[in-house]
């Protein structure tokens, strides 16, 4: 089994090298983690280099902001959009699909502290807007604020999202992808959406369930060079199991799936369907790869961190949860 297939979302940006690499468990760099050789198969900018040449120091920590709540949109469902002022720079980043922040109240000890994935990013106003739907303690708090602290931005939202951006930072044109969403997963495929920019064809398929229609409305983008349609994934896969899902990417001609859905639809989807990248449902606490909570185990003992890891090279990771 080969040790080396790691693929760390931060490796070769601006955040690397990070705390893992302090601590000697780099995900990637086998001198960062604990080997005394090079035997690693990152392609881009040396990691143990950029760490010794920086100082061994980690590198653009992701420090919490204050940011104003310009606004916010009550919808149905129990949803709420907020309107963070955060600056351009910082908006430029979230405009990456999969793109996520923490946020938690000014007066909250850090272990508030929620993450929330991007909705859109308005860069040219410098802010980004963020759905936030009410259930428990964390975002029962955010939702009461007008400032908040954010913490940011992180990339690991989506799951496979690295094989979709490609190296050179854009989407291949020769995908015609099929997006599936539940809920509160439109959020990130609207970012996606926007991100494609209508550069290859997309077809998304809504489950309006846990989410209002004039959310999805306002928010799906118009760049979108697809379909929109609507899908009741409960009524799918009580009545006609996966076929029609099946059905209906074949017809299509797609050959790229993207599912943001929860981890139950997630998996019967991917009983029939490759899934090419889907929602991120992992325990997501520290988005740095310290506090473990996002850690799965596969059937070699080895374990992973989620929010780090880019999932398509961890075998069994889409199959299973
Ligand atoms: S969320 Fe803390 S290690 Fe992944």
């Amino acid at each position: 089994m080969d040790e080396n297939f790691y693929d760390c979302i931060d490796c070769g940006t601006e955040n690397c090298p990070c705390y893992l690499a302090l601590t000697g468990d780099c995900l990637v760099c086998s001198r960062l983690s604990g080997k005394d050789c090079c035997d690693c198969d990152w392609k881009g900018v040396c990691v143990y280099n950029e760490f010794i040449q920086g100082g061994k120091r980690v590198n653009n920590i992701r420090n919490e902001f204050e940011a104003q709540v310009k606004e916010k949109k009550k919808y149905e469902e129990g949803t709420e959009v907020l309107v963070l002022e955060v600056g351009r720079g910082f908006a430029l980043k979230c405009s990456w699909p999969g793109s996520y922040v923490f946020l938690r109240c000014r007066e909250d000890e850090s272990f508030y502290s929620i993450p929330i994935s991007v909705l859109k990013s308005d860069i040219r106003g410098g802010k980004i807007h963020l759905a936030v739907k009410e259930l428990s303690a964390k975002s029962k708090r955010i939702l009461t604020a007008d400032t908040l602290v954010v913490r940011g931005v992180y990339r690991n939202g989506i799951l496979g999202i690295k094989d979709i951006i490609g190296t050179r930072g854009r989407v291949d044109t020769a995908r015609k992808i099929m997006i599936v969403t539940k809920g509160i997963g439109f959020a990130p495929a609207a970012l996606l959406i926007a991100w494609i920019g209508g550069r290859t064809q997309s077809d998304i398929f809504i489950d309006k369930d846990k989410i209002d229609e004039k959310l999805i409305e306002e928010y799906l983008p118009e760049c979108l060079n697809g379909k929109v349609s609507y899908i009741d994934l409960r009524r799918e896969f009580e009545y006609k199991k996966t076929e029609r899902v099946s059905e209906i990417y074949r017809e299509g001609g797609h050959n790229t799936l993207v599912v943001l859905t929860s981890d139950y639809y997630l998996s019967e989807i991917g009983k029939v369907l490759k899934i090419d990248a889907k929602s991120n449902n992992y325990r997501l606490c520290c988005g740095e790869g310290i506090c473990g909570a996002c850690s799965y185990t596969d059937d070699f003992g080895r374990t992973f961190k989620m929010c780090k890891c880019s999932a398509s090279e961890i075998p069994g990771i889409f199959d299973k949860f």
